[in-house]
């Protein structure tokens, strides 16, 4: 327990510190709300939804490092993947135990329900991908599959594809949440598909924002046509009404904005130390 909190050289990491409560306290806070019976009157289903919810965003952020590391020249994101991944494998095993006590320990019953309604399949073939995914990240494993290990790890994407498809099933009528974290998956699968170049430069930034809020409300408006008999021309307009609140491809857009904005000063105080750099070693030489 002690070594998530300690660097690779051993010494207390706060940024690690900080990593681990965050990780932890939505599980600490679902587990205190079961136990005070603030739960309403289906408590295990609130928390089968709580740590669903927490698989997801976890997975995403575990995602998020690469980017989040060259937009904002953050190198100490990295160490952090492997304990946020292995996070969110554990909120889905979890999830999957909630499940279990939902059915009374009937694991006949699990089974079956499992095998034959479409979205539990999804969800129980993203869960052992998770924990393939977690025993293998530690750094024995990482030794012993040598190049595989990359390629192996690669299946995080599909897999939160695949945990997202079973958020949209479960959703019923309303898949605003759902819709609003694939825009988040979308943000990130655009940065990547970007040049290595060009990943460099802040600017790329608004056009990947405009082009995951575009895609976002895109998914809604397909999701919507295919899975109910709501317009998709009306989902796509709901877009540019603001009078109920912006839909989730304007969230996109306003924090994918953000960042950019974020991402644009960071280069921006980078090139004025180094330029100062620069004038004091020519002052010295
Ligand atoms: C292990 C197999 C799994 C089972 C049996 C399972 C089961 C369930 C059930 C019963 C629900 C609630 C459905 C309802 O209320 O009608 C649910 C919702 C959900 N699950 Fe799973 N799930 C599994 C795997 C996963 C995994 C691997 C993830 C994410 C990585 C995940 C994320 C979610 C999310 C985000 C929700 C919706 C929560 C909300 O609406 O707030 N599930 N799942």
């Amino acid at each position: 327990m002690f070594s998530l909190i300690q660097d690779r050289r051993g010494r207390f990491s706060s940024l690690r510190a900080i990593t681990l409560a965050i990780l932890v306290v939505p599980g600490l806070r679902l587990g205190v709300l079961w136990a005070m019976g603030d739960l309403g009157g289906r408590p295990v289903r609130e928390v089968t939804h709580g740590t669903g919810d927490f698989a997801v965003y976890f997975l995403l952020a575990s995602l998020a490092i690469t980017p989040f590391r060259t937009v904002l020249d953050w190198q100490r994101l990295v160490p952090l993947r492997r304990m946020i991944g292995v996070a969110a494998a554990s909120y889905a095993g979890i999830h999957l135990m909630l499940y279990v006590i939902d059915q009374r320990y009937d694991l006949i019953k699990v089974a079956t329900e499992i095998a034959l309604r479409f979205y539990l399949t999804i969800g129980f073939v993203t869960f052992l991908g998770l924990l393939a995914l977690a025993i293998t990240s530690t750094d024995g494993w990482m030794k012993r599959l040598g190049r595989r290990w990359k390629t192996l790890h690669k299946l995080a994407y599909p897999l939160a594809a695949l945990a997202l498809f079973h958020y949209f099933l479960q959703s019923k009528a309303d898949v605003t949440a759902a819709v609003f974290v694939a825009g988040l998956f979308l943000w990130e699968m655009i940065w990547r598909l970007t040049s290595r170049a060009s990943r460099l430069h802040w600017w790329p930034l608004p056009l990947i924002a405009i082009g995951a809020a575009v895609a976002t409300a895109a998914v809604e408006a397909l999701w919507y046509g295919l899975a109910t008999r709501i317009d998709p021309i009306k989902v796509l307009s709901a877009n540019l009404d603001l009078s109920y609140g912006p839909r989730p491809a304007v969230w996109i857009l306003i924090c994918a904005l953000g960042l950019s904005a974020i991402a644009a000063v960071t280069r921006w105080r980078q090139s004025r130390v180094s330029q100062t750099t620069d004038k004091r070693r020519a002052v010295l030489l």
